[in-house]
């Protein structure tokens, strides 16, 4: 690069995860892990979407226990509150406000047409509330507030990414470039973790609904018994096959993602072992890998001052961005300046 040349503006990438139940292995592995080492080459934007979580009914002091824990746990998996902007959703008033216009953006039928929103309300039949409904027009303002280029999401979320380029489309088609289109992030070596007590579902973070979840916060022995118990099938062999073998290929991907090695190596290792030695073995180096992080989370939960510090900062840098973009959008809808 020649020295009047300036180096190339880093695309920026945001993601956030409800704090409505306790950050699992499956969180870690599937997202938390691929977010931390993006801060170089991205600039990265990552928070707790507590105003999502309230779409369901929680219990207000464990959603304020589990908010802190969860960026605690944020921090301690690596993500350095210095590289990234990390803030909680209730922060920054501008993701409400963004909502509101979107929510005028977003079509009932498209809104309607949501996976999300189809499961959702068959679970909570008792609470389809407005803002499960509109839930994903929050979701786009999460994302459009910062002109995302990337969002870091699992296959279950790209709907909702898509609604969002619906979304923008639309708004840049009636006023002009207002929205970056954000393009759903799909890491290379992302792991779908599911659960081990039925590997047909995704490990679960909501509280009580998955026996087979083993969170950030578990200490060994619970490990240890959850890996136990994981579910497997009758015919003793360590072999990949996520058609008909599908707690047993869980159980490798779990191997895999914690100490590196392929398939073909840990059906090599265990060939001609139980289940027993295999399912003793992930549990060990699931409790080593999450040993340091659990251990920093509470190092962490106790030093307020600086959680404080990192949840103050965070809300500034990101309202400045928000802030920006919301401007912009009052403006071209028509709205008086203050
Ligand atoms: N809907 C996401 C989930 O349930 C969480 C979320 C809210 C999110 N806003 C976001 C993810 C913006 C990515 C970008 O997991």
């Amino acid at each position: 690069m020649t020295d009047t040349m300036q180096p190339a503006k880093k695309k920026r990438m945001l993601s956030g995860i409800k704090p409505s139940g306790a950050l699992t292995l499956g969180s870690y592995l599937g997202a938390i892990r691929n977010w931390k080492d993006r801060a170089e080459e991205f600039d990265c934007y990552y928070f707790m979407a507590d105003l999502h979580s309230i779409t369901v009914r929680q219990n207000p002091a464990d959603l304020r226990r589990r908010s802190l824990e969860q960026l605690a746990q944020y921090i301690a998996c690596g993500i350095d509150p210095e590289k990234n902007v990390l803030f909680f959703q209730s922060h920054v008033h501008q993701h409400a406000e963004l909502g509101w216009v979107l929510n005028c953006y977003a079509m009932f039928g498209e809104l309607s047409r949501m996976t999300q929103f189809k499961d959702k309300s068959a679970k909570n039949a008792d609470n389809i509330n407005g803002g499960l409904f509109t839930y994903p027009a929050l979701m786009a303002a999460d994302i459009l507030l910062y002109q995302a280029d990337y969002v870091p999401v699992g296959e279950d979320q790209k709907q909702h990414v898509e609604l969002t380029r619906d979304i923008a489309k639309r708004f840049n088609s009636i006023y002009g470039d207002v929205f970056t289109m954000p393009e759903p992030y799909i890491p290379k070596v992302g792991a779908r973790i599911m659960s081990l007590a039925n590997p047909d579902a995704k490990m679960s973070k909501s509280e009580n609904d998955d026996p087979g979840r083993v969170t950030l916060m578990d200490p060994p022995e619970v490990i240890m018994r959850l890996f136990k118990r994981a579910i497997t099938d009758c015919d003793a062999e360590v072999r990949y096959d996520p058609e008909n073998k599908k707690g047993v290929s869980n159980l490798m991907t779990i191997y895999s993602a914690t100490t590196g090695r392929s398939f073909a190596e840990i059906e090599q290792e265990f060939a001609g072992h139980g289940y027993g030695d295999f399912k003793k073995a992930v549990g060990e180096s699931v409790v080593e890998l999450l040993r340091p992080i659990r251990e920093e989370t509470c190092r962490l939960l106790a030093d307020k001052a600086y959680l404080q510090k990192v949840m103050a900062e965070g809300a500034e840098k990101a309202s400045y961005v928000a802030e920006k973009t919301l401007r912009k959008v009052y403006k071209k809808v028509g709205f008086v300046a203050r």
